[in-house]
């Protein structure tokens, strides 16, 4: 179990575990992977027959990871063809630490599948640009309630001027979950316009 969570590089020890926990804070954080480089590295694993050499392996894509500087896989090596992608860093050590945490080959082996196919494949409702194959990186997005919402957003144009306009989180919430990029947004109560300056936001965001 420690050989799991400590790696010896350029005669450190590093301890995964405890920084994961300190880069939670920085879970959004984009980091640009070479996707080809990654899926072979992710196909090499799920070849193993033997589930420690398979863990040994996604650890190895977790140290690089965490510490790019110790890239001897060429994972974060962008220029080569300039096929990269685009990962949350947080939602991404988490798939792999679950990786390497699992009881049995077949279901490390599941989580791997899992794992490419958020690279590959992007997944789709009709209603949404929400790509479900890497759904946990909406991290904005709120899936327990609607109305459990924090504090009142007053940023920029908002203002609560007046009894009965909306929350802006409100229709921020409903854009995201019930409409696709480009798509039209009709507010015949448009009140103090609290749904126009989500729509600009939501446009300049993306
Ligand atoms: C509760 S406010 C809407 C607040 C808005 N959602 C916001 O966040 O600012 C309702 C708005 O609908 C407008 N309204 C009410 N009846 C209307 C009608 N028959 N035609 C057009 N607007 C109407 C009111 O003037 C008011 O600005």
């Amino acid at each position: 179990m420690r050989e799991e969570k400590e790696v010896k590089t350029n005669n450190q020890v590093l301890d995964l575990s405890v920084d994961l926990q300190k880069e939670s804070y920085d879970w959004k954080k984009d980091i640009i992977i070479n996707k080809v480089k990654f899926i072979e590295e992710v196909e090499g694993a799920l070849k193993d027959k033997e589930i420690t050499s398979l863990k040994k392996k996604v650890y190895s894509i977790s140290t690089v990871v965490n510490y790019p500087k110790n890239d001897n896989m060429g994972l974060r090596n962008i220029d080569t063809n300039g096929d990269t992608v685009v990962l949350k860093k947080g939602p991404l050590l988490e798939e792999l630490k679950q990786i390497r945490e699992a009881q049995t080959i077949e279901r490390a082996g599941y989580y791997l599948e899992r794992l490419k196919k958020g690279v590959t494949e992007i997944k789709t409702s009709k209603v949404n640009d929400i790509n479900l194959n890497r759904w946990k990186e909406y991290t904005d997005i709120l899936t327990d309630s609607l109305w459990i919402l924090d504090k009142r957003d007053s940023s920029g144009a908002h203002c609560a001027g007046y009894w009965g306009n909306f929350i802006p989180q409100i229709p921020h919430q409903l854009m995201m979950r019930y409409t696709k990029k480009g798509e039209w947004v009709v507010d015949t109560f448009v009140g103090s316009g609290t749904t126009l300056i989500e729509c600009r936001h939501l446009v300049s965001c993306n």
